[in-house]
Formats: structure tokens, sequence, C-alpha cells
């Protein structure tokens, strides 16, 4: 049998290491054939695969980014394009699909399973934010990152009796926000899921202040004021219709200046968040989800996704992992209110 392997979406550390696992056991147990689609969707869509067996594999585990290639392409907004990925598939002998990808690559995988393509997913994304899984790869060394740079810029905050505002990634969730933030010790916590009051945001950080200490105010890119809007980067839309953010912690600095009348900055970590070496634990993790879900092509499993519950890989339906978003829930965000301000 033969299977092909894509990855699509925003990049993720440890999508290597599942390409590994997939790879290694499907050629070794199995006596499986492999072959990569280039860039996600894109690949399938439009006729490119690359050989991929065991040579290709080689020294990849520790290796950021995707030896296949990423993009937002979106099979489903072009005209045939589930006809056009089944003729791929077909004019390559590629019987069954492992889909490595966030909520958006995922949907998609649902919906061409719905339509006969048979397939398995795996969930990726340094957001954490997809359902039915404990944990996504790529997460834990996201909020590693983030957690170093609040600790840097703890020590030249307090230098120059300043605030620095810390902006990461978290488009719909404030996974790393709120897990970097609670490990470095940050003074304010914002995520998308809790509109935030800036007289609120300007009080925490005045009393900071009065203790003599500087302020750190770490903030998800989707965070957003209450009465206020969704802070872009500019107006385009990907295939998924989602526009490209950032630019919330520029306003909130700039706020917290006007309103308090002390210096505040900016850092914006941006996609140093998803690039270079997987931790340890995402490497771990990404290997069991390869293992895993060539198990599932195997057993013919096809329309589930692998997923962490507590320390067990299982099979979740892909149906059910994409009928949503896996936000903060209230109380957890809550659990930490003690260290605000
Ligand atoms: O992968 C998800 C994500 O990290 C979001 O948090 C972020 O909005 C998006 O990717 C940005 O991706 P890019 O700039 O690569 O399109």
């Amino acid at each position: 049998m033969k299977v092909g392997v894509l990855t699509g979406g925003g990049d993720c550390p440890g999508l290597n290491a599942v390409i590994r696992g997939v790879v290694r056991k499907g050629v070794q147990e199995y006596a499986y054939e492999f072959a990569g689609l280039r860039d996600g969707w894109r690949g399938a869509l439009e006729d490119e695969v690359v050989p991929l067996g065991v040579p290709e594999v080689r020294g990849i585990l520790p290796r950021g980014g995707t030896i296949l290639g990423s993009s937002r392409t979106n099979p489903l907004k072009h005209d045939d394009g589930p006809r056009r990925v089944r003729d791929t598939l077909a004019a390559h002998g590629i019987s069954a699909l492992v889909v490595i990808g966030g909520e958006d690559t995922l949907r998609v995988a649902a919906e061409l399973h719905r339509q006969g393509i048979r397939l398995v997913g795996v969930p990726k994304t340094i957001d954490n934010d997809v359902c039915g899984t404990d944990w996504t790869f790529g997460f834990d060394t996201a909020v590693g990152i983030a957690t170093e740079a609040i600790d840097r810029l703890h020590t030249t905050a307090e230098s120059h009796m300043r605030t620095l505002v810390v902006e990461v990634m978290g488009r719909h969730s404030g996974w790393i926000a709120l897990h970097a933030g609670v490990a470095g010790g940050a003074n304010v916590i914002l995520v998308p899921e809790r509109p935030f009051d800036i007289d609120q945001v300007c009080a925490w950080v005045q009393s900071r202040f009065e203790i003599k200490y500087a302020p750190v105010v770490v903030v998800a890119e989707g965070a957003v004021p209450m009465d206020g809007q969704l802070v872009v980067k500019d107006r385009t839309v990907d295939e998924f219709g989602h526009v490209r953010l950032s630019g919330i912690g520029e306003w909130l600095a700039r706020e917290i200046a006007r309103r308090t009348g002390t210096d505040a900055r900016t850092t914006v970590l941006g996609h140093v968040q998803r690039g270079g070496t997987p931790s340890a634990f995402d490497r771990w993790l990404a290997t069991r989800f390869g293992l895993h879900a060539i198990e599932a092509i195997k057993d013919e499993d096809f329309g589930t996704m692998t997923a962490l519950h507590g320390t067990r890989i299982v099979r979740v339906p892909l149906d059910e992992a994409t009928a949503g978003t896996k936000t903060v829930e209230p109380s957890l965000y809550d659990e930490f209110s003690v260290f605000f301000g």
C-alpha cells in the first residue's frame, strides 16, 4: 500500500518528528510505501508529489519546520478541488493519507473523508486550540520560547522602570499567553477568550510601579479590548477566511503610556515562537502521534485523529475534533488572577 503524507497550515516544531514516526513504522513494520504531498493541500491539488522513504526522514527529528513544506491552501475553495485531490492520489497510487494540521487543515480532512477519501488526521499547532486532544505538539516549544523571552524582558523592564508588553501568538485562544505568562511571572495576561478593560490593565500597571517593580504584560494577538475590536495587520484574508493579526501589543503600549504617563514598549514574538528545534516533549508527542497514525491507517480506522488523553494516545472522530475550537476555560484563567497587578 502507498500512503501519502501532508503538512498544512502554519508550520510547527515537531512536524518532522511525526513524518519520521509515520514513515519508519510504516516501512519497517508494514512494508508500506510513502509519498509526500508538497505544501499541504496545495500538493494534492496541483499534483506535486515527492518521494518519501527512510532516507528522506533520516536526521530530521530535531529539525524545525517541515521537510514537506506547508501552505494555507484550501482545496474546498478551488473549482473541483476534491476531484483534483482524488485524481492526484489515484495518479500516484496513493490509497490513504496522513494529514498533519491544525483546525483548518483538519476541517478540510474531515470533509474530504466524508466525500470518500481514506485518511487519518494528526493535530498540530503551537496554539494548542484543537479540540479532542489535551495537547498539540509545538505548543510546549512555543511556550518555552515565550517564557524565555518574558524572563529576559523582566530584567530590561526593571532596569528602565518601564512597562514591557509581550505579544504572543494565539488567534482564537490564549493558551500560549496563559502558560508563558504564568511561567514567566507576568503581571497582566490578556487572552482572546476574555475581552479586557484597559482601565483595569492600567490600574494593574500602576500598582506594580507603586511596589517598585516594572510591569510585564503578556497579550495574545487575538485579545480584544472591551468595546473595541481585533487589531489586524492588514485586511487580506487567506483561503480559510483569516486576517493577519498583530498590533494589539503596540496598541496596548501606546494606551498604557498615554493613560499612566509612564514609558511602555512592545516586543512582538511572532514566528520566533514557531521556528527552530522542537522541545523534547514535542518530539516525544509528535513521534507518538506519528506511530499511532500509521497504526490507524493499518486498522483502516479512517476519519479519525490521533489525540492525547492524559498520557494515552487515543483516536477521536475528526468530525468531533473539528466541531469547534479549544479555548481557555474561564475558571482556569481566573486561577491566576492573584498574580495580576
Ligand atoms: O498556527 C497558528 C498561528 O500560529 C496563529 O496563532 C497565528 O495567527 C498564525 O499562525 C500566523 O500564521 P502566519 O503568519 O504564518 O500565516
